[in-house]
């Protein structure tokens, strides 16, 4: 029994007459002070603060910061910490400038002869359609270690494989997965069978549906599939409407049925995509495919490594802050994060999230390149397609020049003092593959792409309120989540109105600079950097118990990505090389200005066929070696 005396209730008063005025000074949201000048170059990303944890220590981290009486206080303290008052700042000299609007999507409208021009290449020698029919013209640069998209074409074409025995085999495979290599969440085989059955049967009767026949794909769990539950890396308590298998295909799964690919399955991603480390405590997996003791990246976790095991030439994934960019990166696979509105996706929870964007993770860039043609045909009533307007808004897709290897006229912007700020092993990689560019005639054009600190924090915020708006109501109805979305979802509730505007009127002045300052004034057809700051980071001992919440490291692996889902802008990475003693990949990432993948593709193919001899993986199925 508590025993309260004189004394301990003295000593408890001056503690909190001393405190509190302490506690409100840290838990309000802080006033604005002029810091820095709209538009100051200065490279500015440095590390930030936050508390990293595991085990035990991550349930009392994540206890407090979103369970405990004071959460709301730390986390304000927190947000505090991080500089959210420069956003305000920011925010009140871009409203003094008043050039610029308030971005709640990150949209670019196109004018209409730049629309034109994009009409003119998606029916000249970039169309898709003729594409998806024949392949691209050529050798691939190959046999490679992977079996692609155009290699099973070729193999069904000549009858040395049918749809069935290749499915049955890789059903076979995906039973015998080591544990942490289970990267299906669910694979339906009686449907896989009869899928490949139909397939079969139009392969036979000469009316293959494009280049994609009998070709399987995998799905994150995040995308609905027909006749599949939907977990998006939780578990539901029985009973609820997620568990119920989904009705209707998502857009971009119908998209690929129609193309004949087969749905193999969906794939382990982490809770609610919160965390890119890519280890999923419920799923216990999965790890990295080049070395079992690293992360392989996430949140589209499963979704790569299938990929990069050689179970699928092409996933499905999503990306809100790096999510396809990332594991792809971290698998050695090419993972290609599309303009904001490019894919018209229709699977709920994802709908108003302005950062999320689906896209392909692909063994190659070829394969990328064809899942991106197949993904990105506009939906004449779908949203997307309303918010940019008809007959000029969303351009028809297209891969113009994509087979060019002469990269003359191509101007590659680099922000040197961004790019330099990786480890030493990952900043030697890039600098050689975009030495690779160099000789093929590409240039190389000095940029600054100032307020990254405050555009990373922006980001930071926007995402945050949205899982939050989308799951957070979850943190107060007994759900089993693990500590880090706990904690992720408590703090999206703790951002003022103020910071989230805040950062939505420097979004809006960001995608008007980088449009004239970057794009148009410098010329620049992509923004080349490393993929990551790091190389794939080892997953501590403990990480099946809780997992790990380490916000310093996500930003390390962050910091090159998050401005193309704020900025609605393309982004790929694309592997250009392993580190020797771990074995793990090393990539670099590209981006683009608005509806301009062609142009990463392009870019990203010529580092493949002229930078990197891929190696395979220490955990991979040779679907060649069974057939
Ligand atoms: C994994 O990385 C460790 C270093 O952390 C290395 O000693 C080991 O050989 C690597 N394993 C493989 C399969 O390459």
């Amino acid at each position: 029994m508590a025993v309260f005396n004189l004394g301990t209730l003295a000593v408890c008063g001056a503690s909190i007459a001393v405190l509190l005025p302490l506690i409100s000074k840290l838990s309000a949201p802080a006033p604005p002070r002029r810091a820095k000048r709209l538009g100051d170059p200065t490279y500015d990303l440095e590390k930030i603060d936050a508390p990293a944890a595991t085990g035990a220590k991550l349930r009392i981290v994540a206890w407090a910061l979103a369970d405990s009486p004071v959460a709301p206080l730390l986390r304000r303290f927190l947000i505090n910490q991080n500089g959210a008052d420069e956003l305000q700042d920011l925010a009140l000299q871009v409203v003094d400038e008043g050039k610029s609007t308030v971005a709640y999507t990150p949209m670019h409208r196109l004018t209409t002869e730049e629309w034109k021009r994009h009409e003119a290449a998606a029916s000249g020698a970039g169309s898709v359609k003729t594409l998806l029919q024949e392949g691209f013209d050529g050798q691939p640069p190959g046999p490679g270690v992977y079996v692609t998209v155009e290699d099973y074409a070729r193999a069904y074409k000549s009858s040395a494989w049918t749809p069935t025995s290749a499915m049955e085999r890789l059903l076979q495979a995906i039973r015998k997965l080591p544990a942490e290599y289970r990267v299906f969440v669910t694979v339906l085989e009686e449907d896989v069978r009869k899928q490949a059955q139909d397939s079969e049967q139009r392969i036979l009767k000469g009316e293959a549906r494009s280049i994609f026949e009998g070709v399987p794909i995998a799905v994150k769990d995040m995308v609905s599939v027909r006749g599949h539950p939907f977990s998006e890396g939780t578990v539901w308590p029985a009973g609820d409407r997620h568990n119920k298998r989904a009705e209707e295909d998502d857009n971009t799964v119908r998209l690929f049925r129609e193309a004949g690919a087969i749905i193999l399955g969906t794939t382990v991603m982490t809770e609610f995509g919160v965390t890119p480390l890519g280890y999923s405590v419920h799923f216990k997996g999965p790890v990295n495919a080049y070395n079992g003791s690293y992360y392989c990246g996430g949140s589209s976790s499963g979704s790569a490594v299938a990929v990069a095991m050689g179970l699928v030439p092409v996933a499905v994934g999503m990306d809100g802050g790096g999510s396809i960019r990332i594991p792809a990166a971290m698998e050695g696979a090419v993972g290609l994060a599309p303009t904001y509105g490019r894919v018209p996706d229709s699977s709920p929870d994802t709908l108003f999230g302005t950062m999320v964007k689906t896209g392909p993770i692909a063994a190659t860039t070829r394969d990328a390149a064809l899942a991106h043609a197949v993904m990105s045909q506009s939906v004449s009533s779908h949203i997307f397609t309303r918010l940019y307007g008809e007959p000029f808004g969303v351009p028809p897709v297209h891969l113009e020049g994509f087979m060019d290897l002469n990269l003359r006229g191509i101007r590659l912007g680099v922000f040197w003092d961004h790019f330099n700020d990786a480890e030493p092993l990952v900043v030697e990689a890039c600098k050689a593959a975009l030495e690779t560019l160099k000789t093929l005639g590409a240039e190389v054009v000095p940029v600054a792409l100032p307020h990254l600190k405050a555009l990373s924090l922006a980001h930071g915020l926007d995402i945050s309120t949205e899982f939050s708006t989308f799951f957070g109501n979850l943190l107060y109805n007994g759900h089993n989540l693990e500590p880090g979305t706990r904690i992720q979802l408590g703090l999206g509730y703790t951002i003022s109105g103020v910071e989230f505007n805040s950062a939505n009127i420097l979004r809006g002045w960001a995608l008007k600079y980088m449009h004239e300052e970057v794009f148009k004034k410098l010329n620049v057809q992509a923004i080349v950097s490393p993929s990551m700051g790091i190389l794939p980071p080892k997953m501590p001992e403990d990480v099946t118990a809780a997992g790990e919440s380490n916000t310093p490291l996500i930003m390390q692996m962050m910091k090159y990505i998050f401005l193309g889902n704020l900025l609605g802008l393309p982004g790929i990475s694309v592997p250009v090389g392993y580190d020797d003693n771990t074995k793990l990949p090393v990539s670099m990432h590209l981006m683009g200005a608005h509806w301009e993948e062609a142009v990463l593709l392009r870019l990203a193919n010529a580092l493949e066929t002229r930078h990197l001899q891929r190696k395979k993986p220490s955990a991979f199925f040779d679907l060649r070696a069974e057939l």
